[in-house]
């Protein structure tokens, strides 16, 4: 509904004007430049083009219109975007469905997200410049080793000594929006409360989302003291299993050296920053999550983790090596490093400096020697009884790889180390067949039909591929669930559109041979990728006036639809269903029919199938 507005607004609304409102543009030919508002920079890269009306910066690579400039600027969701831009241009928005509770509810939310957001900004102000006056946590960073340069880059801060430092700073010490913060701690009862800063005497931390805002702290004591870090409580803003400390100021570096390192601690990314290794994150004191990775692999194809040598840093790899399993596409690479046990990535690059950490890292354990290792954790190979363990410790963690050359690869070693073949390795793994007491399986989970299944979805997703090779505007159009969801498709769908993802953020709207080209390349050694690229791209072109947008959407939205379908087939074909997997399947119920109502109205018009095998 919003696709038609959306274009009139762009459309009587230069991105000029828009981008103009928060950063200061020159006249540079036909186009305009400024200082990027996405990266901090010195000299002008960031370019926008009336002609395009689209923005441009060559060093960071963001990219988009005026839509997606109000989104990344200011972290509006896509129709909120709009919504501003088609008051301003005085274009009327149809509310759709949404009640209006629903959607009072809505911009009480987004109002309150900004809200918390100048309330965090405001504070790290105050911390960036208590620093400069407190010679003591100046000199506490400078033996840490860090320059001026270096903490004014992941505006490091000190929180003062007293109980109510926060109260020179907002007007009102007792507004909730400081305790929703996670800045002010409230104590008791509605009569005595008692309130002070949850931040005192401490080095602080600034973590910022991708977009640069601050959306909570971490706090170190300066020297001795426990605990040694406080972080922000969770709040809307800041959820910790999602957000990586660093990453929005990794950002160029990541792409300069071409992977993402991930370590444990703050000071483990400050310190490698500040040696030259601009490319560390950090998880916020939890294990590092698969939404991290996914997180991650937005932005880059290869990452390293970093661990202590320790049995703690032993453990933490296991997790990540779980977390990082399901996004181990042919063209990722996921690898594992260990330090010597008296070492964290800090003081090693201190010692030894960033060519030696270089050769860790270059060292590395690939995920492939990793999951080998974990699975013969306690087995004795040389037992028959020990390889059968092996395969067993094996087995869920080969299950979370996608499909692909990978798996294949990573099978066929398992075997080779279990004392057996692929192919028996196979057979041993195949799913669990025999339906559960008395009940035969139904004739909708035959074999045949779940091919079927399998082959509907692969023609959807040919329909997805072929669509956003023409129009990879498109991508950033759909949901981030989407994304996740396409990305985690099997080979070699899922690396297509993990790439396409990628190649959306670093270049912008690319056209369709380019896009083609662009992605050839990056997909060079897998021919699966290849094969798909080649076969798509000899299709016809999208005919004039269709709405791909729309049609995309219902991609998407039938290729939900085919993995319910397959899933609750999967479940009946198991027999009598009880418990967990019966709540499961009037789950999958509901779903569907969710998923078949937003489908309601006409499929795509045959006419404007590509022909081919689609
Ligand atoms: N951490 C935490 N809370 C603690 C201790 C640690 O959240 N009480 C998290 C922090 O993110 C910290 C990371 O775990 O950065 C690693 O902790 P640790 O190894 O103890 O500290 P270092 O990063 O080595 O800190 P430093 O070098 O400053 O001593
Ligand atoms: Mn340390």
């Amino acid at each position: 509904m919003s696709v038609g507005v959306a274009a009139e607004v762009k459309s009587k609304l230069s991105v000029v004007e828009v981008v103009g409102e928060t950063v200061a543009l020159k006249k540079a030919g036909t186009t305009y430049k400024g200082l990027c508002p996405f990266h901090g920079e010195k000299t002008p890269s960031f370019t926008v083009s009336p002609s395009r009306q689209s923005y441009h910066c060559f060093g960071c690579g963001a990219h988009g219109d005026a839509i997606r400039f109000l989104m990344e600027n200011q972290g509006l969701p896509f129709m909120d975007a709009v919504r501003d831009l088609a008051q301003r241009a005085g274009v009327t928005v149809p509310e759709g469905d949404a009640g209006p509770e629903e959607l009072a509810r809505a911009a009480e939310q987004r109002e309150k997200r900004q809200t918390l957001t100048d309330v965090l900004a405001r504070a790290g102000e105050h911390y960036k410049a208590a620093l400069k006056s407190t010679p003591r946590a100046v000199d506490y960073l400078k033996r840490r080793g860090l320059t001026g340069e270096i903490a004014a880059r992941f505006g490091l801060g000190y929180a003062p000594a007293g109980w109510r430092s926060l109260a020179g700073v907002f007007a009102r010490y007792d507004d909730p929006l400081l305790a929703e913060a996670g800045l002010v701690i409230v104590q008791g009862e509605s009569d005595e409360q008692k309130r002070y800063d949850r931040f005192r005497d401490r080095i602080m931390f600034p973590i910022r989302s991708v977009r640069g805002e601050i959306i909570g702290f971490g706090g170190r004591v300066i020297d001795e003291g426990e605990p040694k870090y406080l972080n922000s409580p969770e709040t809307p803003l800041f959820v910790k299993g999602r957000e990586l400390y660093g990453l929005y100021e990794a950002r160029s570096a990541l792409r300069e050296a071409g992977y993402a390192l991930v370590v444990e601690g703050y000071m483990d990314v400050v310190a490698l920053a500040q040696a030259g290794l601009g490319q560390a994150v950090a998880t916020l004191g939890t294990a590092c999550t698969a939404e991290h990775v996914a997180k991650l692999f937005r932005f880059t194809d290869h990452v390293v983790f970093s661990f202590d040598g320790d049995t703690a840093g032993r453990r933490a790899a296991g997790r990540a090596l779980e977390a990082a399993l399901p996004h181990a596409s042919d063209l990722r690479s996921v690898r594992f490093l260990f330090l010597p046990a008296e070492h964290d990535p800090d003081t090693f690059v201190r010692e030894h400096g960033a060519a030696a950490f270089e050769q860790q890292v270059a060292a590395a354990v690939p995920l492939s020697r990793m999951l080998l290792q974990t699975a013969q954790d306690g087995c004795d190979l040389a037992l028959p009884e020990g390889r059968a363990r092996m395969l067993a410790q094996a087995r869920p963690m080969v299950d979370l790889l996608p499909a692909g050359a990978l798996r294949q690869q990573v099978m066929a070693e398992v075997a080779r180390c279990g004392g057996t073949s692929s192919e028996q390795l196979a057979a041993l793994w195949q799913p669990a067949s025999p339906p559960r007491a008395g009940k035969p399986a139904q004739a909708g989970s035959t074999p045949t039909r779940r091919t079927a299944l399998a082959r509907n979805a692969a023609t959807l997703l040919d329909r997805a591929v072929w669509l956003l090779l023409q129009r990879c505007d498109l991508w950033e159009r759909i949901g981030a669930d989407d994304h996740e969801r396409m990305a985690a498709q099997a080979a070699p769908y899922g690396s297509f559109f993990a790439l396409l993802d990628r190649c959306v953020h670093d270049q912008g709207a690319l056209s369709r041979s380019g896009l083609v080209d662009w992605l050839r390349q990056a997909a060079s050694g897998d021919a699966e990728l290849a094969a798909l690229l080649d076969r798509s791209a000899a299709l016809h072109d999208l005919d004039d006036g269709v709405d791909a947008l729309d049609d995309l959407r219902r991609v998407l939205l039938r290729l939900q639809l085919e993995q319910v379908n397959s899933e609750r087939s999967l479940l009946v074909g198991a027999g009598q269903l009880a418990g967990d997997e019966l709540v499961r399947f009037n789950e999958l119920g509901r779903r569907h029919s969710e998923l078949s109502a937003a489908l309601t109205g006409s499929d795509p018009q045959p006419g404007q199938r590509p022909a081919g095998r689609l």
